[in-house]
């Protein structure tokens, strides 16, 4: 038998519809050639994010209706600080309401404008968040990790190299060092447990913590345990553990790795740190039982940690994000290799040769998707990431042009990710005729949320034939 197991079946289905190419190009248009700002019924595969969009199971739904909302003391809390505290081993558990949250409480309590922050590579909020304190953030990931060609295990590993380098020219400016699990900008890579271990080392010699940005740590310690020597026989959970007693703290999305629609927590070890946080948790978000979450999904949250470590349910979802990345290089589509673990990466930069970073290669790609077929996913380029400097008026463009293609978690149908595939692959065998965007609206900070963009010299999207 070649099938996979898929550890679970359906109970409860939500419809989908496919509107018809011309409504879609009409969605586009008044969209502003931007994915963020179609509404989700005109999407039939929704690949934007892996990001609270997963199906909770029964035993989830079943917790909900077991919430305790009283104000301080919720026993959902002491469950969710209890079973974090088993899995993450840190002293100290603070509920928030996202990913984003737990990284601002912590970069506003410790970071001040002339400081830095190493991680192997910052996730777009993250970086954001560091630089909305003035500070500056580093990416330290090794140079491989640029190379969407080049296939190896732990893609997501921190230089030592850059990391010593950071620490010589800026030493006690760093108040910390992060490192996200898995790589998200850098294509959903992991970070083996070797190169934690030297990270942590380093660390500790210099006397910094070490923080993980842990949203997708279980796919992470599901790619150590196939991957790194001497722990096949060990479970997600003993492999999780092992990684987390090498650092300090974490901040948590649990819209990713925990399996839930909301929800988020940072843990710290250190006392003043965890107090300092607290008190600004109460004043932002909410008392330390709750952090601007229910109780039910405080507990929604503790029962997804527990089902996330499941070896079967990692092996069927790694598998179904790899699978679609190979029925896209089999129709020729260049992707970042190998495939990470919530998204294939579609190369955009050797897919449209024909259209200069200036003009958004990967934004025009994403939007060909979902004329093509009404898929979506979501520019990792350019738009993102380009910087023009005031002073000298010149751009800096990003190493690499990607729409990434991320995978929910048990949502989609082996038959859904096929169609993606086709989808890609027809849109290669027409890649000429793609046209680059000009942006017509920008915000100051996080542009690529609420940009508004047009085809270049009036023509349309996708031509005819190549121009
Ligand atoms: N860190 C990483 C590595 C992330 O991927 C995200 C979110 C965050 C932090 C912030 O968490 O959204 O709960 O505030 N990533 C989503 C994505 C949005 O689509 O990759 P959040």
């Amino acid at each position: 038998m070649d099938q996979p197991f898929v550890p679970f079946r359906i109970k409860v289905v939500e419809p989908v519809v496919n509107i018809s190419p011309a409504e879609r190009a009409a969605c586009l248009e008044k969209a502003g050639y931007n994915l963020f700002s179609i509404p989700s019924e005109s999407i039939y595969v929704d690949l934007l994010t892996d990001s609270g969009t997963s199906a909770m199971s029964d035993a989830q739904w079943g917790a909900l209706v077991q919430g305790d909302e009283s104000y301080a003391g919720s026993r959902n809390y002491y469950d969710f600080e209890e079973t974090i505290r088993d899995l993450f081993g840190y002293k100290h558990v603070i509920p928030t309401h996202q990913g984003r949250v737990a990284e601002n409480l912590l970069f506003t309590t410790r970071l001040s404008p002339d400081s830095v922050v190493p991680n192997n590579i910052h996730f777009d909020t993250t970086r954001a968040n560091v630089e909305h304190q003035g500070a500056k953030a580093l990416d330290c990931v090794i140079d491989e990790g640029f190379d969407p060609s080049i296939e190896l295990p732990f893609k997501g590993d921190m230089s030592l190299d850059k990391l010593g380098a950071a620490y010589e020219r800026y030493g006690d400016r760093i108040p910390f060092v992060m490192l996200t699990i898995t790589n998200n900008s850098g294509g959903g890579q992991p970070v083996s447990l070797a190169n934690i271990r030297a990270v942590s080392a380093f660390c500790a010699d210099k006397g910094l913590p070490l923080i993980f940005d842990a949203c997708r740590f279980a796919e992470n310690a599901w790619f150590i345990k196939r991957r790194e020597a001497g722990y096949a026989d060990k479970s997600i959970k003993e492999i999780a553990r092992e990684i987390f007693a090498l650092g300090d703290g974490c901040t948590m999305s649990a819209k990713k790795d925990a399996l839930v629609n909301m929800g988020g927590f940072l843990c710290l070890n250190n006392d003043e740190w965890a107090q300092d946080i607290t008190n600004l948790l109460i004043l932002i978000e909410g008392f330390r039982t709750y952090g601007g979450l229910a109780g039910r999904d405080l507990a929604a949250v503790a029962q997804g940690l527990r089902e996330v470590i499941d070896d079967d349910y990692l092996t069927y979802r790694i598998g179904q994000v790899r699978r679609m990345g190979e029925e896209m290089e089999s129709r020729g589509v260049p992707i970042i290799k190998p495939v990470g673990g919530h998204a294939v990466y579609v190369d955009a930069m050797s897919l449209l040769p024909h259209i200069p970073q200036s003009r958004f290669p990967a934004q025009s790609l994403a939007c060909a998707l979902y004329l093509e077929g009404g898929v979506r996913g979501v520019e990792i380029g350019s738009l993102m990431f380009a910087q023009t400097d005031p002073g000298t008026g010149e751009t800096s463009y990003p190493v690499m042009e990607l729409v990434r293609l991320a995978v929910p978690r048990r949502v989609y149908t082996e038959t859904h990710l096929t169609y993606v595939a086709e989808i890609c692959g027809r849109i290669r065998e027409r890649s000429g005729c793609l046209r680059g965007l000009e942006i017509v609206y920008e915000a100051p900070v996080l542009r690529h949320f609420t940009a508004r963009l047009r085809p270049v010299d009036d023509g349309p999207l996708i031509e005819e034939s190549p121009a």
